[in-house]
């Protein structure tokens, strides 16, 4: 398949980066289906794209009609197969847990027309594995996106085990069409790049702040001010949502070891559901709007 033949855009899971996802596809133009198992969570997903597009379009970065036309171009859906009958792409954002994608994989498989190319926004997991849940390995890679997806510029396309080059080559391609950067990760390993440094940096600080060295202002105006990141760690692990660092977390702990033990404060956090932005409440309060507060 070239580029010029995907018309039709899957994404499952209409969570923070499936909508996010879909929004971005919307906005270059590809129709779009999103698909969640229950209709509150898949039209969640839905309300989330019309503020966003609102949002780009009161501030002028897009018009008033390129906002409704995106808009237009989405639909929703509960039922996989569904969903899924005219996809030439599936790009799945389902909750970062192996059991959950491997059961969503065994039936976009039975469903899904043999030429459709999967790609996984997993955070962290193996391609290789995922992809072997399937009978097409070599038209699976990796396309993780970053919170949020239409702002952050960046995409990674990570080649499992036996990805095909012609695999490689459709989503990098894919992904210029949506606007995005694409970078390729030649090895399936946990974390990737980006998440293999970003997430152990939002433990080591949720560490210090457990060891009672500094405070969550403290160490979020030294990682904010003191060495240029557009957000604080804490800022940070509410927007990218705490329990996605933490499962991030426990997956490089089992698969790479001890110096990726998660941090009990974010074991905490996650077990109260205080799970940063979308909840309303993580390491800052926002229920009175989406910026960051001291707790
Ligand atoms: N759509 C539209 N508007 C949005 C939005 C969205 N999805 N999200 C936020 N906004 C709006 C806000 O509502 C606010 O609007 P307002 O001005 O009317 O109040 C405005 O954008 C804020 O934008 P600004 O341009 O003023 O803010 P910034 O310049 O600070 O940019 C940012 C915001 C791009 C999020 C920036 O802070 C940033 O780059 N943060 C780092 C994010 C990051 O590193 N993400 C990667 C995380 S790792 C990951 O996702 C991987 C995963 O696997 C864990």
């Amino acid at each position: 398949m070239e580029l010029a033949d995907i018309n039709t855009i899957t994404v499952l899971g209409a969570g923070n980066m499936g909508h996010g996802i879909a929004e971005v596809a919307a906005l270059a133009g590809y129709d779009v289906n999103l698909r969640d198992i229950n209709e509150e969570f898949v039209q969640n997903g839905y309300d989330q794209i019309e503020w966003s597009v609102g949002k780009l379009a009161e501030k002028d970065q897009i018009s008033e009609s390129d906002a409704d036309a995106a808009l237009d171009r989405v639909t929703t859906y509960v039922d996989l197969a569904d969903s899924v009958s005219e996809a030439d792409v599936v790009i799945e954002a389902v909750p970062e847990k192996m059991d959950i994608k491997k059961d969503v994989y065994t039936e976009l498989e039975a469903a899904a027309p043999d030429h459709t190319v999967f790609a996984t926004n997993t955070s962290s997991l193996s391609i290789t594995e995922l992809a072997n849940v399937t009978d097409r390995p070599e038209q699976f890679c990796g396309m993780h996106f970053f919170n949020p997806p239409v702002r952050m510029q960046l995409v990674e396309v990570i080649s499992g085990a036996e990805t095909s080059a012609e695999t490689m080559d459709l989503v990098s391609d894919l992904a210029e069409a949506m606007g995005k950067t694409p970078v390729r990760v030649h090895k399936d390993s946990p974390g990737f790049i980006v998440n293999r440094i970003l997430v152990p940096l939002m433990n080591e600080a949720a560490w210090i702040v457990e060891s009672g060295d500094a405070t969550v202002e403290e160490v979020d105006s030294t990682t904010k001010y003191g060495i240029g990141i557009p957000m604080g760690s804490f800022e940070l692990a509410d927007q990218v949502g705490i329990d996605v660092g933490y499962h991030v977390l426990q997956y490089m702990h089992e698969v790479l070891g001890d110096a990726y033990e998660p941090c009990p404060l974010l074991e905490e956090k996650v077990e109260a559901g205080n799970l940063g932005k979308k909840t309303g409440r993580g390491f800052y309060d926002y229920e009175d709007g989406d910026g960051a507060q001291v707790p």
